[in-house]
């Protein structure tokens, strides 16, 4: 039983489809709010006087948090991740401050490919060794689901190690994980020679094997000049959907590519990054209901300016947002960082930053029949922070406000 929080954030009444223009910024706050839970299922979300009066004769057996002057929302969701891998690059890091491109780093054979070095080389009990840190790190950033993408194996050993490292760390990590196949992460610096033979390979052996084992609901390909092209990534994409692996893609990162354009013609579930999208790709996505799930932190960490999210809620697209956690181009758990970048730097509202990080991100990963929103039958994932007024964890910036975490019913921060 969570009693009486200042503010009570549910996004209630959007589990079929996400928020988009307006509605992103209505909040519809409980206040004096509290939330009746048992076998981790939600059963009642109210105002205090009316849950109490309901439950009273339970109230001497139930747990009570106090939520008193501070903020309730539903656990935050993070749709877009590359949790499971090996090391770090630190001696990048350096070569970008003096100046040296991302891109530039990843065309020498560093970047993903130095990534995927580390990853081959690491066992799977590494991994989820690793992995399970940064999930650790995560929850105490009051993030309660994320998704996890492959993408550091680049071939069918490697992808399914990945993969499984991920699998085993949904069962035993409390928080939830979401798979996305990613194969096609980068083509190899060993099949530079002929890219179409390893899209074949992606297509061919990786997918179907991928799929058969059920280790990943979603594929997403990297479309971006001198990575796959918009015609390869549809291959990849359409590929996945025969075997039933719904498609996400990287688009328009660096540079305007058409990948926005190429989301809307498949109808992919999201299309992330979208610093360069086109106005055309965006009204396409818009009319095709693509989520744009951004990640403000990749912009910030490669120097660069960040995707237009003002302009894309604006113009009708449902937008998510995301840490991108990598070991490139965002080295981060802290999406309430991320939160605090899509408010003051991509013109976003306190109120659609948390639509963002909440409901929309829950309908980035198709989740949002039982996360993303506090309302009867749904898991009991939540948040209470340590501030009274929403809009208190973008103005205090650069902190992070999480007080308590419920997950599944349980409490795992506290
Ligand atoms: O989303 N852009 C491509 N992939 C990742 C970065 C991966 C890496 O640098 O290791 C991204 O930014
Ligand atoms: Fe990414």
């Amino acid at each position: 039983y969570i009693r009486n929080a200042a503010e009570l954030i549910t996004f209630a009444g959007s589990s079929q489809s996400p928020l988009t223009g307006a509605a992103m910024g209505e909040l519809h706050p409980i206040a004096n709010g509290s939330i009746w839970i048992e076998n981790g299922v939600i059963q009642a979300v109210d105002r205090d006087e009316v849950i109490c009066n309901q439950y009273r004769n339970q109230l001497g057996d139930a747990l009570i948090i106090d939520a008193s002057e501070k903020l309730v929302t539903p656990g935050l969701v993070d749709p877009h991740t590359h949790l499971v891998f090996a090391g770090s690059r630190e001696a990048e890091f350096d070569m970008r401050l003096k100046g040296r491109s991302y891109m530039d780093i990843m065309e020498a054979g560093g970047g993903i490919h130095a990534t995927t070095t580390a990853t081959r080389q690491a066992s799977k009990a590494q991994l989820i060794a690793e992995s399970a840190h940064r999930l650790d790190r995560f929850l105490l950033h009051g993030v309660t689901t994320v998704e996890a993408k492959s993408g550091y194996g680049l071939n069918l050993e490697h992808e399914l190690k990945q993969l499984e490292a991920a699998q085993e760390l949904n069962e035993k990590h409390p928080v939830d994980i979401v798979s996305t196949f990613m194969g096609a992460h980068v083509i190899p610096v060993n099949r530079r020679e002929n890219p179409d033979h390893f899209v074949d390979e992606v297509i061919n052996e990786m997918i179907p094997e991928v799929a058969r084992r059920g280790l990943a609901q979603f594929n997403d390909v990297f479309c971006e000049r001198g990575v796959f092209t918009p015609e390869q990534s549809r291959r990849i994409l359409e590929a996945g959907v025969v075997h039933g692996l719904l498609p996400k893609i990287h688009a328009d990162e660096i540079e305007p590519y058409g990948g926005a354009e190429l989301a809307a013609s498949l109808q992919a579930v999201s299309a992330d990054h979208l610093l360069k999208a086109s106005h055309a790709g965006i009204k396409a996505m818009a009319t095709a209901g693509v989520i744009a799930v951004l990640l403000p932190g990749t912009a910030f960490f490669l120097m660069t300016a960040a995707a237009d999210g003002r302009r894309m809620i604006d113009a009708g697209v449902p937008v998510a947002l995301s840490t991108d956690c990598n070991p490139g181009s965002s080295p981060t758990v802290s999406l309430p960082f991320i939160m605090n970048l899509g408010c003051l730097w991509m013109g976003m509202t306190p109120a659609e930053v948390l639509a963002a990080t909440t409901i929309n991100a829950a309908h980035a990963i198709r989740c949002a029949d039982r996360i993303g929103s506090l309302e009867v039958g749904k898991q009991a994932d939540l948040v209470i922070h340590n501030v009274s007024d929403h809009r208190g964890l973008q103005y205090h910036f650069g902190s992070n406000h999480t007080h308590t975490v419920v997950k599944n019913g349980k409490i795992v921060v506290e």
